[in-house]
């Protein structure tokens, strides 16, 4: 049974009606299934059980401590980029020997912390970075763990703005410069070169990138291997799709044939670093219409939650699925269902078929990624809570924000 489903014609997460949960918590509000980021966790993890691996949760795709506490309990690591996020993962009690830092800007107070905590391995992004990481690490007589990211220049045929590892993309180093790096971190006193590490893009719907781009961690593992270079786990990344509409990304089992097909009897350890295949799918936002509008060309749903609680649609004109939380005979109509907030990109959805009426209440799918995360405070908004359902069980993990809280880091000036 999926962990949102119908029950006497009502939208249920996990054992509690989303009624229920906006008559007690209000709207609009997210709503993750614990059952579901630990059954797509475990799915992750079974899929490789014989080959040896890391899952290294990305936490910018969810990163409420409670989420991370949750996968951590289930031994996760976690892929941070920035020194917030190490923060997160630390408090949440995630395990500082499995977390891989990633990220173009890394700053020098994020890298010396990330050393002194004693990360896993520093996913290094340009020479520049490199030097910089080495003198730190060489001002505490440290050693730094690195990878180089390479850009493998593939196309993940995915939105433009989540495709990182073409050419054209700010994104890692080059193949043609990848190995003199490797070179020189080799002769830095206080770097230790222990992987490869890729990221093509986010939301890829088909395995063939996924494997041109191993191709060039593996042509690299073995040039290296050829001048004396040994490579103990190459990072993959993230970036396995997930379904919000009729896509059909390859399932988690053909992922992991596929790749584990290429490294073949390397004694290689692999990292991954998934976050919308664990967390999409296991969140919805649910909000209240506020009114129904109509024009000459169209009809609008108006509802309570808007682009700064939800950035997808207005950034990426992202499709997410909308339902009515209340099943209907009614006959539908055509609606755009947009926000309160003052830009004509305020839109959560455009032209869905709904039987509905003011003051229903609607659950906005697939929004357990990327959706809390890019909220803001944008027309002044207070910032919706995070809730947690486990069976019966309701957990409020991040609360409603007040006026209070938004202006608490404000002042006026003087008379
Ligand atoms: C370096 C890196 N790793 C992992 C991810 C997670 O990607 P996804 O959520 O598509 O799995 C991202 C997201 O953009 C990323 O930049």
């Amino acid at each position: 049974m999926s962990h949102f489903h119908f029950q006497n014609n009502e939208l249920f997460v996990e054992q509690v009606s989303a009624r229920q949960l906006a008559a007690d918590y209000g709207t609009p509000c997210y709503v993750y299934s614990r059952a579901a980021l630990e059954t797509n966790y475990n799915n992750f993890q079974s899929a490789f059980h014989n080959q040896q691996h890391m899952i290294c949760y990305s936490v910018k795709a969810n990163s409420n401590i409670a989420v991370l506490n949750l996968l951590a309990r289930l031994g996760s690591g976690f892929d941070i980029v920035s020194g917030g996020e190490l923060e997160r993962v630390l408090r949440a009690g995630g395990d500082p020997g499995k977390i891989v830092f990633s990220g173009v800007g890394k700053l020098p107070d994020e890298i010396q912390r990330a050393l002194e905590v004693g990360i896993r391995c520093f996913n290094v992004e340009s020479e520049a970075e490199l030097l910089l990481i080495h003198n730190i690490a060489a001002a505490k007589n440290m050693l730094a763990p690195v990878s180089l990211r390479v850009n493998p220049d593939v196309d993940p045929q995915t939105h433009a703005y989540i495709a990182t590892g073409l050419r054209e993309n700010k994104f890692g180093i080059s193949g043609e410069r990848i190995l003199e790096t490797y070179r020189v971190a080799e002769d830095l006193a206080h770097i230790e070169i222990v992987g490869v590490d890729c990221h093509i893009g986010s939301q890829l719907t088909d395995l063939g990138p996924f494997q041109e781009a191993l191709k060039t961690c593996l042509e690299i593992v073995d040039t290296l291997a050829a001048d004396g270079i040994s490579i103990q786990h190459i990072d993959m990344g993230g970036g396995l799709g997930v379904r919000y509409r009729e896509e059909t990304p390859p399932t988690i089992e053909e992922y992991a044939a596929a790749i584990k097909q290429m490294i073949g009897h390397r004694n290689m350890e692999l990292i991954f670093e998934p976050g919308r295949y664990i967390a999409a799918n296991a969140g919805i936002l649910l909000t209240r219409i506020s009114y129904l509008k109509d024009n000459d060309l169209k009809h609008f749903a108006i509802v309570d939650a808007a682009m700064n609680d939800l950035l997808r649609p207005s950034l990426y004109n992202a499709w997410q699925n909308v339902i009515a939380t209340v099943q209907s005979n009614q006959t539908p109509g055509v609606y755009d269902i947009v926000g309160p907030v003052c830009e004509t990109s305020d839109f959560l959805a455009k032209e869905r078929s709904l039987a509905i009426q003011s003051g229903d209440l609607l659950a906005i799918e697939s929004c357990g990624a990327y959706g809390f995360v890019m909220s803001s405070n944008y027309n002044s908004r207070n910032r919706a809570p995070e809730i947690i359902v486990d069976g019966h069980d309701v957990y409020v993990v991040r609360q409603r924000e007040t006026i209070d809280m938004q202006l608490a880091l404000e002042s006026l000036l003087p008379e």
